[in-house]
């Protein structure tokens, strides 16, 4: 069984142009980090609203562990949790007590949710803002208090759309640290990211899709595999004509910037030219980034970015 699974899912809002999701089927396996690629406005948060039962669909069928979002609601959400995008803390609660209450709200008993909260706070490092209004916190730190109330649940499925939206580095690594954690304990992560890093580095699969549709969905190696094969990407400064590049590989549209993806031999005889010619060069493996820009680089951006 899986733990996520669509079926020609479809959504049209009501004053939509085309469609926010187009006939989107795809399938995810339990116990893993599935992550949710796509430009502004490619359907992510409409997908993850949808399978998550806060919003209907137009048309197709979607299932949570094997239970109908749409006919079984109440049986999905006992199941799951949820961090929205754009979630915001409640002005006179503290941070302990938004994840206390996402945890009591779901049944759990009250020894276990203090234990649950102190975990997470440890864990996201908010020790010492803990207490105070959560209105008072900055950005990053109201982020991470809502990640955490759904982090610290016990749900089997765990939806979060942007979770690392705002967050330095460092911190970032944090909440990272606690999805892989969930997946250690078993459980499903589903998220979105505009973080390439990130989805390579912690997603077991990854979709990526556009226009409400699927593109590619695999492990980040199948996916960076599906642009060509190429395996090195080679940087270099000006002195390039646009035909000479592309006698080295397949050039890729990145502002200002000589990117090619080719092979080994393309990246050596391109390096070559470069210093030959005393421009810069660059020289690394293909990134799930490269495959991004390459894939969705010459797409059309959506509306707004909802
Ligand atoms: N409530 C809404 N009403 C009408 N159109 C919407 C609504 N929400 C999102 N959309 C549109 O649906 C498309 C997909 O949006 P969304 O799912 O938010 O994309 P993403 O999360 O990938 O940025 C966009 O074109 C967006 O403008
Ligand atoms: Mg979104």
């Amino acid at each position: 069984m899986f733990a996520l699974q669509a079926e020609g899912l479809t959504k049209r809002y009501a004053h939509g142009k085309s469609p926010a999701l187009d006939g989107l089927t795809l399938n995810v396996s339990g116990g893993q980090i599935f992550t949710l690629l796509g430009r502004n406005g490619a359907g992510k948060t409409t997908f993850l609203r949808i399978a998550s039962t806060q919003l209907m669909p137009t048309s197709g069928s979607v299932f949570v562990l094997g239970l109908d979002c749409v006919k079984e609601p109440r049986r999905v959400r006992e199941r799951i949790a949820v961090t929205p995008q754009d979630a915001e803390t409640i002005y006179p609660l503290t941070a302990r007590d938004h994840i206390m209450l996402s945890l009591r709200m779901r049944g759990m008993e009250k020894g276990e949710a203090m234990r649950r909260t102190r975990a997470a706070i440890e864990a996201l490092e908010l020790n010492d803002v803990a207490d105070i209004n959560a209105e008072w916190l900055s950005g990053g730190m109201k982020q991470r208090v809502i990640v955490a109330m759904s982090i610290a649940t016990q749900a089997e499925v765990v939806f979060l759309d942007e979770p690392s939206i705002g967050l330095d580095p460092v911190n970032r690594r944090r909440v990272w640290d606690q999805l892989a954690l969930m997946r250690k304990e078993g459980r499903t992560v589903v998220l979105t990211t505009h973080y390439m890093d990130e989805a390579e580095i912690l997603s077991d699969t990854l979709a990526v899709v556009d226009k409400g549709r699927l593109v590619v969905q695999g492990t980040p190696q199948s996916v960076k595999g599906s642009s060509g094969g190429s395996s090195m990407r080679v940087e270099v400064g000006g002195g390039f004509s646009a035909d000479e590049l592309k006698s080295y590989g397949k050039v890729v549209a990145v502002a200002g910037k000589n990117r090619v993806l080719t092979d080994t031999e393309g990246a050596r005889n391109l390096s070559d030219a470069a210093l030959a010619r005393g421009t810069g060069v660059s020289i690394g493996p293909v990134t799930l980034d490269d495959v991004f820009v390459d894939i969705l680089g010459g797409a059309a951006e959506g509306e707004a970015d909802a």
